[in-house]
């Protein structure tokens, strides 16, 4: 007789260093519509910070790891791949994580690790493009639109292959603050299409 189980829901784990909006979008997603996916972990350098408070409201569990923790980039990285690894992650998604990922957990999380970005990749990406500086960037180039980007995590900042984009327009009475406000509004809806996407490869 031919099986009728479902496949399992796909693992993910959020990485956050912030308030974890992203995350919350993503929750609330998978909530409502009910993919073959849930949030099984949330991983942060910052043991109090918006992500993780919100995870243990909801009952998802948490780890705590800061490369100050270790001596070498190395052991960081293999106590993060094992947390992950110990969770049965399939997919890591990085919303807001600040610290450069180690290579070990690049490697071994390639095509399955994805960051979101507040800005229209390639442009306005690399080391210390982040936060409100992204925006002022953008402001001070004179763009007329800018975005959201989610990309593979690659060894380099913002380098990875582009997977999905938002557009939103910057208008001449946008300031960086206005454009953060829309561009986070955008970035609400980018995760949740990720996932259907990913689900649908
Ligand atoms: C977002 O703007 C994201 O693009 C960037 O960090 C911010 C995280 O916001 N990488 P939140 O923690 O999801 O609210």
């Amino acid at each position: 007789m031919a099986s009728t189980l479902a496949p399992a829901p796909k693992r993910i784990a959020m990485l956050c260093s912030g308030n974890g909006s992203n995350f919350k979008a993503l929750y609330q997603h998978i909530k409502d519509k009910k993919p073959a996916a849930e949030i099984a972990l949330c991983l942060s350098n910052r043991s109090a910070c918006g992500a993780m408070v919100f995870a243990s409201s909801v009952g998802i569990e948490t780890v705590h790891l800061s490369e100050k923790q270790f001596a070498t980039e190395e052991a960081f990285g293999r106590a993060m791949l094992d947390a992950l690894q110990s969770h049965r992650i399939d997919y890591v998604f990085l919303a807001g994580y600040l610290k450069k990922m180690p290579t070990g957990v690049v490697a071994a999380y390639r095509g399955r690790m994805l960051n979101i970005h507040p800005a229209l990749l390639p442009k306005f990406g690399g080391e210390g493009m982040y936060g409100m500086r992204v925006h002022e960037a953008v402001i001070a180039a004179g763009e007329t639109e800018s975005g959201a980007t989610i990309h593979f995590v690659d060894e380099g900042y913002d380098t990875g292959e582009i997977f999905l984009q938002r557009r939103v327009p910057v208008l001449a009475t946008d300031t960086a603050a206005s454009l953060a406000n829309k561009v986070l509004a955008a970035e609400h809806l980018l995760y949740a299409e990720a996932l259907e996407k990913l689900l649908a490869s």
